[in-house]
C-alpha cells in the first residue's frame, strides 16, 4: 500500500519537478551512457559542460572510438578519476568494433562492457531500452532507506542486493526509465543528504524517517574512507620557451596524464631540503618556489610545492631530460597535453 502511494507520488512529483537535461531529450543509448558515466563523477551542473563537449566532439560512439586516448583524457580533464575516462574510451572501441556501433540492449549484456557496472547497466537498459532494471546509487539508498526505514549498513557491499530487490519491486514497468530518473532527481533535489525539504515533501505522511525524526541517521553508513597524506615536490625545469614534462605511468593516480619531475615524500620536507637539488647557482636560477597547495582526492590528500627553475645550460637541460625520463615541450604543446587539474592550475597561474 505504502509502496503504491510512494510510486504514484514519486512519478507525479517528477512530472512537475524534473530537471530539463539535454540527455533527457534523447533515447540514444550512446548519449545515455555518456551522461551516466560523467554523472558518476560529478554533479549535474558541473557535468553538463563536459557532456556537451563530448557529444559535440564525438557525436557517435564510433567517433569516440576513433579518438586518441590523449584527446579523450584532455576532454575529461578536471573531472578526476581518469581511469573512468580510459574505460569510457575502451568501452566505445568495443561497442564500435564488436557490436557494430550499437550498444547491447539488455542489463546482462551491458554489464560485460568495460566501465559499466550494475548502476550504469540498469540506467542504460531502463532509459534507452525501457527495461525494468532498477538503479541503485547514493540517491536511491537515501530515498528508500528513509521512506521505508531500511537500516542496513550501505558501506557493506551485501546491502546493495537488498536495495536492488526493493527498487526492482517498486519500479514501474510501463516507464522504468522515468521511475529510475524520478527517484534520482527526488534524492538530488528534495530528499537531500543534509536538511531535506520535509516541510514541502509529498511523502512526509508515510515517510519512516520523517515520522521517527531519523532523517539524519538514515541511510546508515558506518565505514569512513581512509585518507592518506602525500607530499609532492614538483621541479619544473625550463630552458628558454621549453619545459620538461612526463607522462604518468600505471598503478598510481593520473595514469596517462602529464606532470613535471616529481619527488615524493611520505612526510613534509623542510624548504632547505626541497631546494637542495637547485643549489648550483651556475646552472639553475630559481623562478618560483610556491606556497603549499592542498589537493583533495577521495582517498588521498596531496600537499604540493612547485619549484620552478630556469636551467642556464642546454647540456644540463638535456641531461636532466635523459636522466629523469622527461621530454621537452613548448608552451603551445603543453596546453594541449592532458594534465591533472593540480598541474593545470599551476601552469595557468605561473605561465599562461
Ligand atoms: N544522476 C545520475 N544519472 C542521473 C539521471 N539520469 N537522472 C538524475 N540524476 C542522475
Amino acid at each position: 500500500m505504502e509502496s503504491e502511494i510512494f510510486v504514484n507520488q514519486l512519478i507525479s512529483w517528477y512530472r512537475h519537478q524534473k530537471r530539463d537535461l539535454p540527455w533527457r531529450h534523447s533515447k540514444d543509448p550512446y548519449k545515455i551512457w555518456l551522461s551516466e558515466i560523467i554523472l558518476q563523477q560529478t554533479r549535474v551542473n558541473q557535468g553538463m559542460p563536459y557532456y556537451l563537449r563530448f557529444v559535440e566532439q564525438y557525436p557517435t560512439v564510433d567517433d569516440l572510438a576513433e579518438a586518441s586516448e590523449a584527446e579523450v583524457l584532455r576532454l575529461w580533464q578536471g573531472l578526476g578519476y581518469y581511469s573512468r575516462a580510459r574505460n569510457l574510451h575502451a568501452c566505445a572501441k568495443t561497442v564500435s568494433t564488436v557490436y557494430d556501433g550499437k550498444f547491447p540492449d539488455t542489463f546482462e549484456e551491458l554489464l560485460k562492457l568495460k566501465g559499466i557496472g550494475r548502476y550504469t547497466a540498469a540506467a542504460i537498459a531502463s532509459i534507452a531500452f525501457d527495461r525494468s532494471n532498477a538503479v541503485v546509487d547514493g540517491n536511491v539508498y537515501r530515498v528508500l532507506s528513509r521512506i521505508f526505514g531500511i537500516s542496513d549498513d550501505i558501506s557493506d557491499s551485501k546491502t546493495l542486493k537488498i536495495f536492488e530487490k526493493k527498487a526492482n519491486v517498486l519500479i514501474v514497468d510501463q516507464s522504468p526509465g522515468e521511475f529510475n530518473q524520478a527517484i534520482m532527481d527526488f534524492g538530488a533535489i528534495q530528499c537531500t543528504p543534509k536538511s531535506p525539504s520535509c516541510a514541502i515533501c509529498p511523502m512526509s505522511s508515510f515517510c519512516f524517517a520523517f515520522n521517527q525524526g531519523k532523517q539524519d541517521t538514515l541511510p546508515v553508513k558506518t565505514k569512513k574512507v581512509k585518507v592518506r597524506n602525500r607530499y609532492f615536490y614538483y621541479y619544473i625545469y625550463e630552458y628558454g620557451e621549453q619545459i620538461l614534462m612526463k607522462e604518468r605511468g600505471p598503478k598510481d593516480i593520473w595514469q596517462g596524464l602529464y606532470d613535471f619531475h616529481l619527488e615524493e615524500s611520505p612526510v613534509s620536507k623542510d624548504d632547505e631540503a626541497v631546494l637542495l637539488p637547485a643549489a648550483d647557482k651556475a646552472i639553475f636560477s630559481l623562478q618560483d618556489f610556491s606556497e603549499e597547495v592542498k589537493h583533495i582526492l577521495t582517498h588521498q590528500r596531496i600537499f604540493t610545492k612547485f619549484i620552478r627553475l630556469q636551467v642556464n645550460d642546454l647540456g644540463k637541460f638535456e641531461s636532466l631530460a635523459a636522466d629523469k625520463n622527461l621530454t621537452p615541450y613548448r608552451m603551445e604543446e603543453v596546453q594541449e597535453l592532458p594534465k591533472p587539474i593540480l598541474i593545470q592550475n599551476y601552469l595557468k597561474q605561473a605561465f599562461f
